[in-house]
């Protein structure tokens, strides 16, 4: 396996080696990590992970600087997975100079949910994303995968790859869980033990939420504010727990099983955590 530092050692280690599948992370890589470059293997001649932590999606307060760095630990994983290539620049590679060419999203899907809540989010992301699929793929076709558990940013790249007409495949992968249901997430490290017990009652929320949404007549709005006071009841501070039409992530009309996703956001203690539901 290579390790690049800059875009020019990833260009090389490129060079002849055919079609990349890519998965772009943050690093400190856990289980679901692994799960998406298992899927992407398969999907290109050779697989790129990329490790960045990207500052330009991390809000002035959050976690940034906190975030977990664990370059060795992840190679190690990722070898161990069978990747070819880890993409590792510094800040000063990918960001040599301020980045003031951005990708701004369509605020009627990006500015909704995690946009609303933490505003410039996708615009970080989308233009993170859009650099590593040039640094990677270099305008050629390729496939890049990404979780299932950040739903609304799998969408917002999505929208983004078809309106610039990037030829990049996105790829999503199912969320992968601990064994008591708790999406997994690099940011469940922050939870004390006592709140890591307790963390898995957003999953349990956004259950009983699709469940009562489901039944005839039911009223979504209503069983929305029903969800958020029952979890702040329990400590949380919830952002949004809401049911939404897969596609567009508008408010369902008419609600049908099988073109839904409750979407929740909350945080316990000083640690947000996303989750979400299809159904
Ligand atoms: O989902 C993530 O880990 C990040 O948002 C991504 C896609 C790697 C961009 O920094």
């Amino acid at each position: 396996m290579q390790i690049a530092h800059t875009i020019t050692d990833l260009r090389h280690a490129l060079q002849g080696r055919g079609r990349p599948a890519l998965v772009p992370t943050m690093g400190n890589l856990h289980d679901g990590h692994l799960a998406l470059v298992h899927q992407a293997r398969p999907l290109g001649d050779m697989l790129v992970t990329s490790i960045f932590v990207n500052r330009l999606q991390f809000l002035p307060g959050e976690d940034f600087d906190s975030y977990p760095r664990t370059l060795q630990a992840d190679c190690e994983r990722l070898e161990a997975a069978g990747c070819d290539v880890v993409f590792a620049p510094s800040e000063s590679d990918l960001y040599p100079e301020p980045q003031t060419c951005t990708v701004q999203p369509d605020p009627a899907l990006a500015g909704m949910l995690e946009g609303q809540f933490r505003p410039g989010f996708f615009t970080g992301v989308c233009t993170v994303v859009m650099k590593l699929f040039w640094c990677v793929f270099g305008g050629a076709p390729g496939t890049a995968v990404f979780g299932r558990k950040d739903y609304q940013q799998q969408l917002v790249i999505r929208q983004m790859v078809r309106q610039f007409a990037l030829p990049v495949e996105i790829v999503t992968a199912p969320i992968s869980r601990a064994p008591d249901g708790l999406a997994l997430s690099s940011r469940n490290g922050y939870l004390s033990p006592a709140e890591r017990t307790q963390a898995i009652e957003l999953s349990r929320a956004l259950h009983a939420l699709a469940q009562a949404a489901m039944q005839p007549g039911a009223d979504i709005p209503a069983l929305e504010r029903e969800a958020q006071a029952a979890l702040a009841a329990r400590g949380w501070k919830p952002d949004y727990l809401t049911v939404r039409d897969r596609a567009t992530l508008r408010a369902p009309a008419p609600v049908q099983a099988g073109s839904l996703v409750a979407l929740g956001a909350a945080r316990l203690g000083t640690t947000r955590l996303i989750d979400n539901l299809e159904f």
